[in-house]
């Protein structure tokens, strides 16, 4: 099941499990190497985060034109006293939890004495995020034990430890990374797994105007588009490729037909790359794409659709003024 268990003391000690294979594995070469070489060219999401893509990614946070940070932060905050009283004595499971700044502002809403009884699993696949946030929130909360967990939320729900009554987290509107089949698969694996008494809290970006959404992945700092190239690099260790970031354009734009922001990589010109993994080195033309993300935004009557597929109950939904943002609360 799980690779290592390592126990590491800050102030306490945090158990970390790690159910993820070794960077450059035989499946995450595969993986790749399939997508690059695909038509169109593509590169999975997951790979944007490495330490240096979710330092980028806390960045993109806290800008302006970013609002589905700061605006999903302001519905936990204003609806925090209601959504944390479902959450003494549980555990919480946190899904791609990256800084784990939004649990904070619940967990904040908590009385010190009625924390006790929580075990925190913040699940990411970027160890670097992990490991900052359970030392913040050691240092912060120190009466909460945490459970760390390098896993894939595709691949790895099952490896979650269930001792309690689960609450699960799923923030940001990373749901909206996934494409549509695999967040029904996903929904449903998620749902099966969850018993009677479980919850899950569940992040929606919403349809809204074109021009603030494309704003939001076009920031004038190119926070985003660093970002974006980010991935080029991710890639190219774990293969030894010779990609050149560099040598790409950041392209984000909203397709109102699949209700998605897609992110591509655009190349400047004419590249031939190699790598000991491709047989015969890949020729990228000029103006050619690969395709790097895609972030779907949800409607009210989308998010009871995915309820009925989860066979979870919709509880509640919270959102903003300008009904930007969602936070959904299922039960089962
Ligand atoms: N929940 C945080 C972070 C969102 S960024 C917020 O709302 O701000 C997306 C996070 O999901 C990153 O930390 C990334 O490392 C993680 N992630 C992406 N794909 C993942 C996967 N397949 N399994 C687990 N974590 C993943
Ligand atoms: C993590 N995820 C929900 C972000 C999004 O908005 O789709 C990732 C991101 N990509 C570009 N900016 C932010």
């Amino acid at each position: 099941m799980n690779n290592t268990d390592i126990i590491i003391t800050y102030e306490k000690q945090i158990t970390l499990s790690n159910c993820i294979s070794p960077p450059s594995s035989k499946e995450t070469v595969a993986e790749i190497i399939k997508g690059i070489t695909s038509t169109p060219r593509y590169i999975p999401t997951r790979f944007f985060y490495d330490g240096t893509g979710s330092a980028l990614f806390e960045k993109i946070t806290g800008l302006p034109e970013y609002y589905p940070t700061r605006t999903e932060k302001g519905i936990l905050k204003e609806n925090a006293p209601v959504i944390a009283g479902n959450l003494a004595d549980t555990d919480i499971v946190e899904l791609g939890s990256g800084d784990c700044s939004k649990i904070s502002i619940l967990f904040d809403a908590i009385p010190s004495e009625r924390r006790t009884g929580i075990c925190y699993i913040p699940v990411d696949v970027s160890r670097s995020a992990i490991l900052k946030s359970a030392e913040t929130l050691s240092r912060k909360y120190p009466e909460i034990s945490i459970h760390g967990m390098l896993a894939d939320f595709l691949k790895h729900l099952s490896n979650i430890p269930s001792k309690k009554r689960r609450v699960f987290c799923f923030f940001g509107s990373t749901i909206g990374n996934l494409d549509p089949a695999q967040t029904s698969h996903f929904l449903l694996n998620l749902g099966i797994l969850m018993r009677k008494g479980d919850q899950l809290l569940l992040g929606f970006d919403m349809v809204k105007d074109i021009v603030v959404l494309e704003n939001a992945y076009n920031d004038t700092l190119g926070v985003t588009a660093a970002f974006n190239r980010n991935i080029l690099r991710v890639v190219s260790n774990l293969i030894s490729a010779d990609f050149d970031p560099e040598h790409f354009d950041h392209v984000a734009f909203y397709n109102s037909r699949e209700s998605r922001i897609e992110m591509h990589l655009k190349a400047l010109k004419d590249l031939e790359v190699e790598s000991p993994f491709l047989s015969s080195g890949i020729t990228i033309r000029k103006g050619e794409t690969v395709h790097t993300e895609n972030s779907y935004k949800f409607t009210r009557p989308r998010i009871s659709v995915l309820a009925d597929e989860a066979g979870l109950r919709l509880d509640k939904v919270f959102t903003d003024d300008n009904h930007w943002f969602s936070v959904a609360h299922f039960r089962k």
